[in-house]
């Protein structure tokens, strides 16, 4: 009948214990292969070091400006940083909209355009002119030789580029900004999304030693011991590695967790068959998943009457807001239909249901794929350290983990299921972009005035 034939559709994607203690197994290898100096090369989740090992002391203060490119929005701050301590932040921001023809057109386009917003933003602030550090937090993977000199590797998520890839992002935005002689700008420290996570509390708590993204895109970083970091020299210490495990999986090591609705999610994608794990977990995705399901369901005469919408067949109308609506508790299925109406999609009760679990599968997978990546990270950690027990506490930041029902909670569950040995705790990034941006520029500008 309907209903088995619905269920049998949906198995592949719901994944047992044992399934997911091999996808923890399988990312700890990837680890170790993006971590070692003979097959770090075509390892797809390449391990990065971020150069990141001093921490603010506290010291620090002044007035900085941060940039945040690559989350849902871009945005411009200013951080005032009074005497020290962090106590008295002061901050102010603006969100600026970037067009897609701009994400997908040429570098310099992209480029001028931050450099326009900055300008708008120093005078919104009544600082036009004004020379300050930057912290620019920019989420996409990157070489990073020092803090001041990030390589982009290649643009994931919603940018598509050709010309930056392989290129300095801070000699990008200085080149332009010479160009158009409106202002300066002091020191430049660019930083990931997941490391600032962690920066900003690992400065209040010392367990703090992962970042996670789980938003548009997912990423995380961790603290790992200087001499399994084989690309960079030295043995003593540790260094914070960014992991890039959105493209854990671009070898094939998934393909076989991998549904025929996550393979025509990546074909259609900005970037076909990169950033594989990336597309089963984050928010750009999700939607867009259950957009397949629900067009299977209704060629089948599964769903929707078997009446396939022009609305239905229009791409990316479930956004990741979508997901998180539709699952809401207190959302009586009266309201999961008018959100699907908002949509251009006239349902039965019937429809609301199914729509409803098709989405709570696709979140619930992706929480426990996520869970099942962090339960790798975290014993991984504990392993270097010969430990029996750890406890560790991950920040967090990004759209789904914040704003889905039930994503953190079954995220949660999976590592405590998946690596009982690990205490985790997890810490919700409060204000993402702002104070650890801000973290990071400051520790730049001490190490700099250290150094003359
Ligand atoms: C923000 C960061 O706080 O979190 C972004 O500043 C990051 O750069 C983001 O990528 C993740 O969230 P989302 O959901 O906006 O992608
Ligand atoms: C993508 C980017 C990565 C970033 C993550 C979260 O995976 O490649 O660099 O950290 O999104 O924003």
């Amino acid at each position: 009948d309907q209903h088995r034939a619905r269920q049998k559709t949906l198995e592949p994607l719901q994944l047992n214990h044992d399934q997911l203690l091999e996808v923890k197994r399988r990312m700890k290898v990837e680890m170790e292969r993006g971590l070692s100096k003979e097959t770090h090369a075509s390892a797809p989740g390449k391990m990065l070091s971020t150069y990141m090992c001093a921490t603010p002391d506290g010291t620090e203060k002044g007035d900085f400006l941060a940039l945040d490119l690559g989350g849902t929005n871009f945005r411009v701050l200013l951080v005032c940083v009074r005497n020290g301590k962090w106590g008295g932040v002061e901050m102010h921001n603006k969100i600026y909209a970037i067009a897609q023809e701009v994400m997908h057109g040429t570098g310099d386009e992209l480029f001028d355009q931050i450099v326009q917003c900055i300008v708008d933003f120093l005078e919104y602030v009544g600082m036009k002119g004004v020379s300050l550090p930057l912290g620019f937090t920019f989420s996409f993977p990157c070489q990073q030789n020092s803090l001041d000199e990030s390589i982009l590797l290649k643009w994931t998520k919603g940018f598509k580029e050709s010309c930056c890839e392989d290129k300095d992002v801070v000699t990008l935005l200085k080149e332009v900004i010479h160009r158009q002689e409106e202002f300066d700008l002091d020191v430049i420290a660019v930083v990931k999304d997941t490391v600032r996570t962690m920066m900003t509390y690992g400065f209040e708590d010392t367990h703090c030693e992962v970042g996670l993204t789980v938003g548009t895109g997912s990423n995380p970083c961790y603290v790992e011991e200087m001499h399994n970091v084989e690309l960079v020299e030295g043995e003593e210490g540790r260094m914070c590695v960014n992991m890039e495990w959105g493209a854990f999986g671009d070898n094939g090591c998934l393909d076989d967790f991998r549904t025929e609705f996550d393979v025509a999610v990546d074909e259609l994608s900005l970037n076909p068959s990169k950033q594989r794990f990336e597309k089963m977990i984050s928010g750009m995705y999700l939607g867009e998943i259950v957009h397949n399901i629900l067009i299977n369901f209704t060629k089948r005469g599964l769903l929707f009457r078997g009446h396939i919408s022009e609305r239905l067949k229009t791409r990316g109308i479930f956004e990741t807001k979508f997901l998180s609506q539709i699952e809401s508790d207190c959302l009586a299925l009266l309201q999961v239909r008018a959100i699907l109406q908002h949509l251009g999609l006239e349902s039965t009760c019937d429809d609301s249901i199914i729509v409803k679990e098709v989405c709570t599968v696709v979140a619930r997978r992706a929480a426990q794929l996520c869970g099942a990546g962090m339960a790798a990270v975290v014993d991984k950690i504990r392993e270097n350290r010969g430990l029996d027990a750890l406890k560790v506490t991950v920040g967090v930041d990004g759209t789904l983990y914040k704003l889905h029902p039930h994503f953190a909670k079954v995220m949660h569950e999976t590592v405590k299921d998946l690596a009982p040995k690990c205490d985790a705790s997890f810490l919700q990034s409060e204000d993402g972009s702002g104070k650890g941006a801000e973290l990071i520029t400051a520790v730049a500008c001490r190490i700099r005035e250290a150094g003359q």
